[in-house]
């Protein structure tokens, strides 16, 4: 298969065979619990198996509900946040223009996000837009009450009833929740909107091979069966696999946790193309939510190069000594542009005529692996063949399979996430919440 591979080459005078086999048994452990559900947080394992559960009725639910609102809307807002917002824009990112903004010749409406941020501006200018724009909204939340979505909602929702009429701003919306509870639910079986159900046995940061993901990333005009694809190819690895040579799940979660024993707190995951910094963003999601808990975890940090290079660089080449590095390389853009030709050469540049930008671009990652390894910071190389649907599909499925074993190595449970709740109790009772006035 057109497959993603690791590379370890840059890990060698930290990490050695004896650590390598010594982690081994743990992770078979691990794996062992996560498929026969007897760990933390079994309720929550759905999203295993989830790659091969999509129904063909779902699928067909989703082309329709495409066909008919990309015909009547310019915009399509995704309402949601955390793990109903990241894994749709990370897929979604990956795969459209930087510029489509500023084209209009799509078939498919522009995809923007809401219910992330309680910024004032930010509702402010999207309203406007949406004045001037034909629009439809997807509203995801699968405990249906978070307060960020639900404020969002509130005001797109009044927009949207004053300028379509409250049947047609029905007909615009759709609501991605739980089957039987939560307030979003209840409003949408009583405003009559199209539901989609995020099962019960899968949670948020997991949840983007669900229709939280698949369908705005379907909207977006992306090839949802090929996601699929990719992960079903990359599950069966995961899952049948144990070596560390034939599956990259147990080779990634083995040497996190080596590289986090030995005192390397911070994971840095570093890409070379822009597209992918939602990919970084669902990623520190995945991992930050589900192993920063009970006073442990690798910290997930990510950096955009070569960019970063020109201002984080400074600090991994040679501040404190307290990460490792993961590089998501792409080994073959979509498209090809070249450097043209100037005769006079007074920017000095002639010497990389010839060059293809993405062979400049390799050398810069190689480049940057070798300066980071000189300056004693482990590197791991994570290559996608391309950023298409049935690469991110695989790519998906990688990073939480890898995710699962790795927090059950770590003993922690993977799938809750206490620790969210201290800020909404806070913000609760400053704003006057009933059930949430001070003691
Ligand atoms: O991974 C998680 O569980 C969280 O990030 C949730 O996805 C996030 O808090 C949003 O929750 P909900 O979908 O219930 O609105």
């Amino acid at each position: 298969m057109n497959t993603i591979k690791l590379y370890t080459e840059h890990l060698s005078k930290f990490v050695n065979e004896r650590d390598m086999s010594s982690i081994h048994k743990e992770l078979i452990e691990a794996k062992r619990t996560l498929l026969d559900g007897s760990g933390l947080g079994s309720d929550f394992l759905g999203w295993v198996d989830l790659p091969n559960n999509v129904s063909a009725e779902e699928l067909e639910n989703i082309k329709k509900d495409v066909k008919t609102l990309s015909g009547k809307a310019k915009i399509f807002v995704v309402i949601g946040i955390g793990g109903s917002y990241l894994g749709a824009r990370a897929v979604i990112e990956a795969l459209q223009s930087e510029f489509s903004p500023f084209e209009n010749n799509s078939e498919h409406p522009y995809i923007v996000y809401a219910g992330h941020t309680l910024s004032e501006d930010y509702y402010y200018q999207l309203l406007q837009l949406l004045d001037k724009s034909d629009y439809a909204v997807a509203v995801i939340s699968k405990s249906g009450t978070t307060t960020e979505p639900a404020v969002a909602f509130r005001i797109i929702k009044s927009h949207m009833e004053q300028k379509y009429g409250k049947e047609e701003a029905a007909r615009r919306t759709i609501a991605i929740t739980d089957a039987r509870r939560g307030a979003l639910h209840d409003i949408a079986i009583q405003s009559g909107y199209h539901i989609y159900v995020i099962p019960d046995n899968v949670g948020g940061r997991f949840s983007v091979l669900t229709p939280v993901g698949l369908l705005p990333i379907a909207m977006a005009g992306y090839d949802i069966e090929k996601l699929l694809r990719g992960a079903q190819d990359m599950r069966k690895v995961c899952v049948d696999k144990d070596s560390y040579e034939e599956n990259p799940a147990m080779l990634y979660a083995a040497l996190r946790n080596i590289l986090y024993r030995k005192g390397r707190k911070v994971e840095i995951l570093a890409n070379f193309v822009p597209h992918l910094k939602y990919i970084s963003e669902w990623w520190k999601q995945l991992y930050g939510e589900s192993e920063g808990k009970d006073g442990k975890g690798i910290m997930p940090h990510s950096l955009s190069f070569t960019t970063d290079l020109h201002s984080m660089g400074q600090y991994v080449q040679d501040g404190e000594r307290l990460m490792f590095e993961t590089v998501l390389s792409v080994a073959k853009p979509q498209h090809e542009v070249s450097i043209p030709k100037d005769e006079q050469n007074l920017d000095g540049i002639n010497y990389l005529l010839g060059k293809t930008l993405t062979e400049i671009n390799h050398n810069a990652e190689l480049g940057t692996i070798m300066a980071h390894y000189d300056g004693n910071v482990p590197v791991l190389r994570i290559e996608v063949p391309s950023v298409d649907e049935y690469v991110l599909g695989q790519l998906i499925y990688f990073f939480e399979f890898a995710c699962g074993i790795s927090g059950y190595t770590l003993k922690v449970n993977p799938f809750d996430q206490p620790g969210v709740e201290a800020y909404k109790k806070n913000m609760f009772r400053l704003l006057g919440k009933p059930g949430y006035e001070s003691k």
